[in-house]
């Protein structure tokens, strides 16, 4: 039995950090885990422009921990009036890995989202010129769509149809939750990636609804089936060079995660990479860990992959309840919190 893995040092591409005390407080767990990580631009007011971007980054550098090497890789939020020229600049100047996608309402923070997909015609069009990245949150949101639909939906209607207006547009279908997610993807490869979450591989809708409502098991998209959770699974231990990791880490103070409108999004960042870890082990595919964890998302980004290696061994461990954060939020609760943690990064 493997006990110990040593693998590259791996990078986080899709994280919600937030601002102000909750970034001070979430920001460590990431850092001491990855060597880089896509941050979500989700703010209130969203990061819109190179401008705001730079500004994030100003703030998420700040309270980096001393000594830390980690390198947070900015993205701003398309919203309907997004300047194609704003985002080339960001791109040429080293400030925007990527542009990312809220369809309107799909999700947390995302009411500023694009409305009407025409008119965000221009920024597709000058991303596929310059070869920037293209973020998805890859839902359709609409009256007469289920939930359970939303990421068909949206590759129904929108995605199977970008892969041939643009063709050579790079995209990342992010926190893919379903078979046909999955299976969109490896079709549509290599113009399509996705990123799959640590909860999408862990956890099935029963283990959400089934005994107790689990706030901390409430995320857009929301988690699926049984038969869904295969898929993913195997498609993040395949080694395919489509897949690859995004944790999705998205805190929120103790009150609104629990509440009787509770919000989406949960925070994994501290137990992340061990959870992984116990789905490869678990699937007969330690082996396949680097490539998923480490290598196909810097490829994909044409970034170098990162030269210093980290290690997991076997070796339990008890995830805290929650996390304290300074100031009015006062605490986020953790994913697989109160839990025994097989996996340790040494
Ligand atoms: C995320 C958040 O809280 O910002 N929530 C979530 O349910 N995943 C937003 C997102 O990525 O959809
Ligand atoms: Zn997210």
């Amino acid at each position: 039995m493997t006990t110990r893995i040593t693998i590259r040092r791996p990078d986080d591409w899709h994280l919600h950090v937030r601002d102000g005390d909750m970034l001070k407080a979430v920001l460590p767990y990431t850092a001491k885990d990855f060597g880089r990580a896509i941050i979500m631009p989700n703010l209130v007011p969203p990061v819109r422009t190179v401008k705001d971007a730079a500004g994030y980054r100003d703030r998420v550098m700040a309270v980096l921990p001393a000594g830390s090497r980690f390198t947070p890789l900015m993205t701003c939020y398309l919203t309907d009036d997004t300047d194609p020229d704003d985002v080339e600049r960001g791109f040429r100047d080293g400030v925007l890995a990527g542009v990312k996608l809220y369809p309107a309402n799909a999700t947390t923070n995302s009411a500023a989202g694009v409305t009407d997909y025409r008119k965000v015609t221009r920024v597709l069009e000058r991303l596929e010129k310059i070869g920037m990245p293209f973020l998805m949150h890859g839902e359709e949101v609409g009256s007469d769509i289920d939930i359970f639909d939303r990421e068909k939906a949206f590759i129904d209607r929108r995605l199977s149809k970008w892969v041939k207006e643009f063709p050579g547009l790079r995209m990342i279908l992010e926190h893919l939750s379903s078979k046909d997610g999955a299976d969109f993807v490896k079709s549509a490869a290599p113009q399509v990636a996705g990123t799959i979450t640590p909860y999408h591989l862990n956890l099935t809708r029963t283990d959400w609804l089934g005994a107790g409502l689990k706030p901390m098991m409430y995320a857009m998209p929301v988690i699926k089936t049984a038969q869904d959770r295969a898929a993913l699974r195997k498609a993040a231990t395949s080694g395919e060079a489509c897949y690859f990791l995004g944790t999705d880490s998205a805190p929120h103070p103790f009150v609104r995660k629990v509440a009787i409108s509770g919000v989406p999004g949960i925070f994994n960042a501290p137990v992340a990479l061990p959870t992984y870890a116990k789905v490869f082990e678990e699937e007969g595919a330690l082996d396949k860990f680097e490539a998923f964890a480490s290598l196909n998302g810097p490829r994909h980004y044409r970034l170098p992959p990162n030269e210093d290696k980290i290690t997991l061994e076997k070796s339990p461990w008890t995830a805290p309840i929650e996390i304290k954060v300074a100031g009015p939020d006062e605490r986020t609760l953790l994913y697989r919190g109160g839990e025994t943690i097989e996996w340790k990064v040494t």
